[in-house]
């Protein structure tokens, strides 16, 4: 039998990680204890924390948040969250990763949002790998002055190294559709923020066609693309990478057929796909472990995943310096080829 493609100690990048959807258990514990909140036992306590078998839609997937949301209302506990997590990816392997959050979400008990992005920044300046943060606006209805303000707060910590590195769209896609964000994405590109947006995952291919017509670098998972020919063919001669995460998409029901997932023939098309978790926490995942998806739904090769890797240091809202550092730590080639 051929050597499985993820072994103990392989190195990772995750591009794609909600902050408040890689809250453990374990880490709740912590965050419960340092605010004095009484958390349940442990079944009821991950029960709250993952993904229930009856999920349907991103719109179920998303009221996972509700727990995690609850604990980072604090500078103190999200600066912690932030720590934590970082120590868990830099145990599993992961290199470079880039993190986000929605820092609107954070103002329930007095925080601004410019408060949540330091304590996120404090929290990184702990991380044991270079680590990105994209800040997060959210679809919704009434919130154009959050999110104008999360713009705000993008340009005035943007940077290649050490602040936010990028700004992203998430939320409930199949409510409140991606062509209603126009405006927002126009004064981004205006002030030359970079930017990724959740597309194409609980909404169609034209949902993907308004981001990269808006700009966007990146786009969040982009699994319908295949439905409109000619914007699978804009994306790959445009090189936008996808940002995809497999179990994140039979959770949500973005695919109902993980064989019939996507993710295969736009690689082989020549997009440039990633492999990232989304929610480790609430889907129950790890980076490792999508890697192992991949090999199991379609055979991936080794050659494969150091492509996959490839693509992700170039999709990397990162500078050529720590580009470099992470192509060494993962045995890449400094050119960027990827060989046999
Ligand atoms: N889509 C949209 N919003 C999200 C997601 C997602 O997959 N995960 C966390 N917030
Ligand atoms: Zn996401």
């Amino acid at each position: 039998m051929d050597r499985p493609i993820v072994n103990r100690n392989d190195r990772f990048i995750d591009l794609h990680l909600h902050l408040d959807g890689a809250v453990t258990p374990l880490i709740a514990r912590r965050l419960g204890e340092m605010q004095g909140m009484a958390l349940p036992e442990d079944e009821l306590l991950e029960k709250q924390l993952c993904v229930p078998p009856e999920c349907l839609s991103l719109n179920d997937f998303l009221r996972c948040f509700e727990l995690p949301l609850t604990l980072l209302q604090t500078r103190e506990a999200l600066a912690e969250c932030t720590k934590l997590v970082c120590k868990s990816l830099a145990e599993q392997g992961v290199v470079y990763a880039e993190i986000r959050f929605a820092p609107q979400l954070h103002c329930q008990r007095g925080m601004s949002q410019e408060d949540a992005v330091r304590a996120v920044l404090d929290g990184l300046e702990s991380c044991p790998f270079d680590a990105g943060l994209i800040l997060c606006c959210m679809r919704g209805r009434g919130n154009e002055k959050e999110n104008a303000e999360t713009l705000a707060l993008t340009a005035k910590y943007l940077s290649a190294e050490g602040g936010a590195a990028a700004m992203d769209l998430a939320g409930a896609e199949a409510l409140f559709p991606t062509r209603n964000y126009r405006e927002l994405f126009e004064n981004a590109a205006d002030k030359g923020i970079p930017f990724t947006i959740h597309a194409g995952e609980a909404d169609g291919a034209d949902s993907i066609r308004e981001a990269v017509n808006f700009g966007a670098s990146r786009i969040g998972h982009g699994v319908r693309c295949f439905e409109d020919g000619a914007l699978a063919e804009l994306v790959r001669e445009k090189g936008i990478p996808l940002e995809m995460c497999l179990t994140s998409n039979r959770q949500t029901h973005a695919v109902e057929n993980m064989a019939e997932h996507p993710f295969m023939r736009y690689f082989s098309q020549g997009l440039k796909v990633t492999l990232n978790t989304d929610d480790p926490a609430i889907e129950r995942t790890d980076i490792a472990a999508e890697y192992r998806y991949a090999e199991e739904l379609f055979g991936i090769d080794g050659k494969q995943k150091r492509q996959l890797l490839e693509n992700a240091v170039e999709a990397a809202f990162a500078g050529e310096r720590v580009k470099a550092r992470v192509r060494a730590e993962l045995g890449l080639a400094a050119g960027g080829a990827v060989d046999g």
